[in-house]
């Protein structure tokens, strides 16, 4: 059977985006960026984004579409011998991240629910923090939400590469970016909003440490879906006529865009009402209903802004399950429809110890993790590096000339690629080891 392929390059570029944008970029970065420097914490990021980030993302893009093949296989067609344990690693990865990722995109239409039924809608901080805590950690209703989203995700990724993943993001991306500024007119036409724009913008050169270096690649490199095998399954589906280094440029400076403007939506709003914006992950269902219950027309402000956050992690969670799909589609020669109800169906179960870990299972700890922080750490802080600095060693190191005939098109290498193969050879590898090394 012919290999899928996107239908445009507009279509392409907003499916990789909308794997990028997700609860990353809306959930995360507010309030990393707010408590890290600010102004200091956004120019570092962009700064990663744009230079390790985009040589990253060009490199796993060039790859699948140089191999015509899903994450493990394109190791195995360029390079052989264990490499694509690489491969394999990423799509584990994405297994293992889409599992807890499904249970908090559950969460998402849990409060879209909320908002409307009014429920959530009071600026009691504390009984908004209880709200929050007892529905994370009922035995129940969480599982249903996980159930729902990732019934959603299985929908859009069994409709296809074009029909499914590519129709979706043509549609909703544009959506968020407008939710997204509606959001942000209204946070930022209140009164005392100025103080939380200076907060989150003026840099506080102070907090630039070791520590928050790291924190600031780890986020770059987590919200961008970097080294897991997530651009190179969908770079497979590129034509070859589509030129990688403005379609990746396009991805990451969206995504930069989107983390800027989520700070705009959330700090302003959370200062103009006088909360914390330090309270961490709680900020988006615990603050943010707090902020909208004093708005006028708050009910309908936090319909949009639980909406949008769906969207974001649909888009994302699509990506994640495509990547093991494509890979069980090339590797077992199953059909698309029974590889994407396969491992949805595992993917629902692993996230069931993974929600019930946030409550009746708490006691169940491993190395004093629940099994979601355990799930979160074993991907995000240990997998997710390892995978970069190997990714960015096979792409420097060892198909160096297969990146370079994908990405220059045959002529002379431009300065960009040199830059390019610099940071794939020398600067990502030191920089993730580092992160690695720190975070164990
Ligand atoms: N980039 C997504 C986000 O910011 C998360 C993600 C990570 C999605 C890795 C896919 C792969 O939320």
């Amino acid at each position: 059977m012919a290999r899928s392929q996107w239908g445009s390059r507009l279509g392409f570029i907003l499916a990789a985006t909308g794997s990028a944008i997700g609860l990353g970029a809306i959930w995360k970065f507010p309030y990393v960026a707010a408590t890290n420097g600010g102004g200091a914490f956004l120019l570092i990021y962009f700064l990663i984004c744009l230079s390790v980030g985009l040589a990253l993302m060009m490199g796993e893009m060039a790859l699948g579409r140089a191999a015509g093949n899903s994450a493990v296989g394109t190791f195995r067609d360029l390079r052989g011998g264990r490499w694509p344990l690489v491969g394999f690693v990423g799509v584990l990865v994405c297994f293992l991240i889409y599992s807890f990722y499904s249970v908090v995109g559950g969460w998402t239409i849990a409060y879209i629910g909320k908002s409307f039924g009014g429920e959530i809608l009071t600026s009691d901080a504390k009984e908004l923090g209880n709200i929050f805590n007892s529905f994370i950690t009922d035995p129940v209703m969480p599982l249903v939400y996980h159930g729902l989203f990732a019934g959603l995700t299985l929908a859009v990724v069994i409709g296809g590469v074009q029909k499914g993943i590519e129709n979706l993001s043509k549609f909703l991306m544009p959506a968020l970016f407008v939710l997204m500024l509606v959001l942000i007119a209204r946070a930022l036409t209140l009164p005392g909003a100025a103080d939380g724009l200076l907060y989150f913008l003026t840099p506080d050169f102070s907090k630039v440490s070791g520590a928050m270096l790291i924190d600031a690649m780890g986020l770059a490199f987590f919200s961008l879906s970097l080294g897991m095998g997530i651009m190179i399954t969908y770079g497979s589906y590129v034509d070859k006529e589509a030129n990688l280094l403005s379609s990746s440029l396009w991805v990451i400076a969206l995504t930069v865009l989107t983390c800027f403007l989520a700070g705009l939506m959330v700090l302003p709003a959370v200062f103009a009402f006088g909360f914390d914006p330090s309270t961490g992950p709680g900020l988006t269902f615990v603050t943010m209903p707090a902020v909208f219950a004093q708005m006028v027309g708050g009910q309908l402000f936090a319909v949009l802004f639980f909406f949008l956050l769906l969207v974001a992690a649909l888009t994302s969670s699509v990506s994640l399950l495509e990547v093991v799909v494509s890979f069980v589609i090339d590797e077992f020669k199953v059909g698309r429809k029974a590889a994407a109800l396969g491992v949805s169906l595992l993917v629902f179960l692993l996230g069931i110890p993974a929600s019930l870990s946030l409550g009746i299972w708490s006691e169940y700890t491993v190395f004093g993790l629940g099994f979601f922080d355990l799930l979160d750490f074993l991907t995000s802080k240990l997998l997710m590096p390892v995978g970069e600095v190997l990714l960015a060693i096979f792409v420097g190191w060892k198909v160096w000339p297969v990146i370079e005939a994908e990405l220059s098109g045959g002529a002379r290498a431009p300065a960009w690629l040199q830059a390019m193969r610099g940071f794939c050879r020398y600067v990502a590898p030191a920089l993730i080891a580092g992160i690695l090394v720190h975070n164990l």
